[in-house]
């Protein structure tokens, strides 16, 4: 059955890749970035009923416009994939500016929060509905020179836990590391690596479906793609 799936960071990477296929497999997307040009050929692209809207999902005003938009036009999404998210330049913690620290942070997990914020009640309105936040390997992990993206991404795993508990019957929520794959996050980490692990399309086959069987028992599960 064709489903409602609202995708944050669809204009590369994962994100496009997900966007992508879930829309040619029938199901309506509903994604954004903040890239203009890359949201306007996606609208180009797919056209009616899905829609690609620039939004910064660290700003709090943008999503809740964003999100009544999408509520009032579409209704409550079967799927929220809180997917966008920043990778820091690889440094130790003292060398990283606090400009830089903070707007990673407020993409991976403030901007988390404010998706859940603004689509959530309705979700819970229809006891209905999976909120998927992207985590990764260094949400379970650590490494050296990528101390904020660590830190975001075990907050993400925290903020997940904790949501599990209070989510209204029947609605679930997850945090998914999708893997190692070839995007332009793990060349900002990984330049020399990255080119040896599955590229975005290859990755998608697996990881589409395997996002279309989440449901209600899953709550609170910390996931991996696989
Ligand atoms: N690739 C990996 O190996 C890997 C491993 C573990 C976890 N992950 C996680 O998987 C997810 C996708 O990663 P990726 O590798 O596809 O990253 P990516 O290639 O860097 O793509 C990131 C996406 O997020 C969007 N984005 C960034 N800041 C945004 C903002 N403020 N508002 C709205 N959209 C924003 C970007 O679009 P714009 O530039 O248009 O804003 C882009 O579409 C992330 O959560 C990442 O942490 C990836």
């Amino acid at each position: 059955m064709s489903k409602l799936i609202v995708i944050t960071g669809a204009t590369r990477g994962l994100g496009l890749a997900l966007a992508t296929n879930f829309a040619v497999s029938g199901h309506t997307v509903i994604g954004c970035g903040r890239n203009a040009d890359a949201i306007a050929v996606l609208n180009e692209k797919f056209g009616d009923p899905h829609l690609f809207q620039a939004i910064n999902v660290a700003n709090d005003k943008e999503v809740a416009q964003f999100a009544a938009h999408v509520l009032e036009s579409y209704g409550a999404p079967d799927f929220l994939i809180n997917n966008a998210a920043l990778m820091n330049q690889p440094k130790p913690l003292w060398e990283i500016p606090a400009a830089e620290f903070d707007s990673l942070m407020a993409v991976n997990v403030n901007g988390t929060a404010n998706l859940i914020r603004h689509f959530l009640p309705a979700m819970g309105a229809r006891h209905k509905g999976v909120i998927v936040n992207f985590s990764s390997g260094w949400g379970r992990s650590t490494d050296a020179n990528v101390a904020p993206y660590c830190a975001s991404k075990w907050a993400i795993e925290g903020l997940t836990q904790a949501l599990s508990q209070e989510l209204p019957p029947g609605l679930a929520t997850v945090a998914l590391n999708p893997g190692i794959i070839d995007t332009d996050m793990l060349r900002t980490c990984w330049p020399d690596g990255a080119a040896s692990f599955p590229n975005p399309a290859e990755w998608v086959k697996k990881a589409a479906p395997f996002i279309l069987k989440l449901g209600a028992k899953d709550n609170g599960k910390s996931l991996t793609v696989s």
